[in-house]
């Protein structure tokens, strides 16, 4: 694990960073990553030699489609969908918007929306905007005390009214991983259509579309080592349905028909190359052998393989400095850690408030040790208010990547042991 750390420490610019003398400790992984090196290199490539619009009849602009084209399939081999069924938009919440713009055009007995209390106002505030043309949006619960969703309320929610069920993989807020293949596998017994939101998601476990079932999924680049650019999945024969509003002048063909102006063609190449970093700790640290999962399907790409092996190896790196510092905020009378109970599926980001000292006042003197963590909702603002925080500042959240050690979630628990001394 010890190569594992350092080959990605070294390809990280930011890590030179220094506060007061103190390195850069980056925390603030689920409100965006650092970039590699790589990332950054191929978006200067793409604006430097491949930059001119799409569908040119000469070099740059054939070069500029090539590079779209290669980053559809890059995306295809990070969530397990083939490159026609990859759109890219300005980030998650302008896709989603548009998603729910054209879902919502032809309005018919099935007037009823799902969303939860544990989502990011971006799968919510959509949604929320179409009860103005008369829909019916239906909120599911989050069980404040073990920060999951409640499985019988989403049961009774749905009914053969709801035309879209959307929830999101993992929360941004407090990390907890949601049983989606079995919200996916309900909705669709009840006719619905599916909006996973993955974004939180993304950096902490493999996607595989096809094994999910779910008919449309969204992430963003910026929380996987990429640049800012939503990224944005369809099932084939759905999203082919999907009554997208357009220019008459754009393709109606999937994945055009959703990809309004023009595209942030460096953003995209950083996207792909994001997805390549992956690829490249799976071929270099990933178990590859037999009985991995990363060989569970035999259809997918060499590509494919080293994502999910890549992936694998991130959790592997995450969960000891996870299980670290939740161990360490345990310890600490004056802490409180809001999350799902131990054993359930989590991702790495862990939130907590101190007693007696506003999340922001402990991020603040956390930032001045060079210790760099999140305050307040994240935009996660419902989880926040259903826990009764929202008007004490919210949490303290500390998000773990893979570019973090051991001696970093020991400088941060030393912080806050001296914050809760000195306060
Ligand atoms: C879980 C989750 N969903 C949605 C979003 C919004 O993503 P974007 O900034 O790409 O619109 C975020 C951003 O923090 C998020 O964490």
């Amino acid at each position: 694990m010890r190569f594992f750390t350092e080959y990605i420490r070294k390809q990280f610019p930011a890590l030179s960073v220094k506060v007061n003398e103190y390195p850069a400790a980056y925390f603030d992984g689920p409100g965006g990553t650092q970039v590699p090196q790589r990332v950054i290199d191929a978006m200067v490539d793409c604006l430097a030699y491949s930059n001119a619009n799409a569908g040119g009849k000469f070099l740059t602009s054939q070069r500029s489609d090539q590079v779209v084209k290669g980053a559809r399939e890059a995306l295809a081999d990070f969530l397990g969908a083939c490159s026609e069924e990859i759109a890219f938009g300005q980030n998650m919440t302008t896709l989603t918007y548009q998603l729910a713009l054209a879902l919502a055009r032809n309005p018919g007995y099935r007037n009823e929306i799902i969303i939860t209390e544990i989502d990011h106002e971006a799968n919510r505030g959509p949604w929320l905007a179409l009860e103005e043309r008369g829909f019916t949006i239906r909120e599911v619960k989050m069980e404040p005390e073990t920060c999951t969703i409640d499985m019988k309320d989403y049961q009774d929610k749905l009914s053969d009214k709801t035309l879209v069920a959307a929830f999101n993989y993992a929360s941004n807020c407090v990390g907890t991983i949601s049983d989606v293949k079995e919200m996916i596998r309900l909705a669709h017994q009840a006719g619905a259509i599916t909006v996973v939101d993955a974004v939180h998601y993304a950096l902490h476990g493999p996607i595989d579309v096809r094994d999910l079932d779910v008919d449309y999924l969204l992430c963003s680049a910026y929380k996987f080592f990429g640049p800012h650019i939503g990224v944005f999945y369809g099932k084939k024969e759905r999203f082919a349905e999907l009554p997208a509003y357009r220019l008459r002048t754009q393709k109606s063909a999937v994945p055009h028909c959703i990809e309004t102006g023009t595209h942030n063609h460096e953003g995209i190449a950083g996207a792909a190359e994001a997805v390549e970093f992956i690829a490249d700790l799976g071929k270099y640290f990933g178990n590859l052998e037999e009985g991995s999962r990363a060989l569970s399907v035999p259809e997918w790409s060499e590509r494919r393989r080293r994502v999910v092996a890549g992936m694998e190896m991130m959790e592997l790196h995450e969960k000891p400095l996870a299980d670290k510092l939740l161990d360490g905020l345990s310890n600490i009378d004056q802490v409180r850690v809001y999350g799902p109970p131990s054993g359930h599926a989590r991702t790495s980001t862990i939130a907590f408030t101190v007693d007696g000292i506003t999340p922001d006042q402990v991020a603040a003197k956390l930032g001045e040790k060079g210790v760099f963590v999140w305050s307040g909702h994240f935009y996660a603002i419902r989880p926040v208010e259903r826990l009764g925080l929202d008007q004490s500042g919210g949490l303290v959240r500390v998000g773990i990547c893979p570019y973090n050690t051991a001696v970093e979630i020991d400088r941060l628990l030393e912080q806050i042991r001296t914050i809760v001394a000195s306060s």
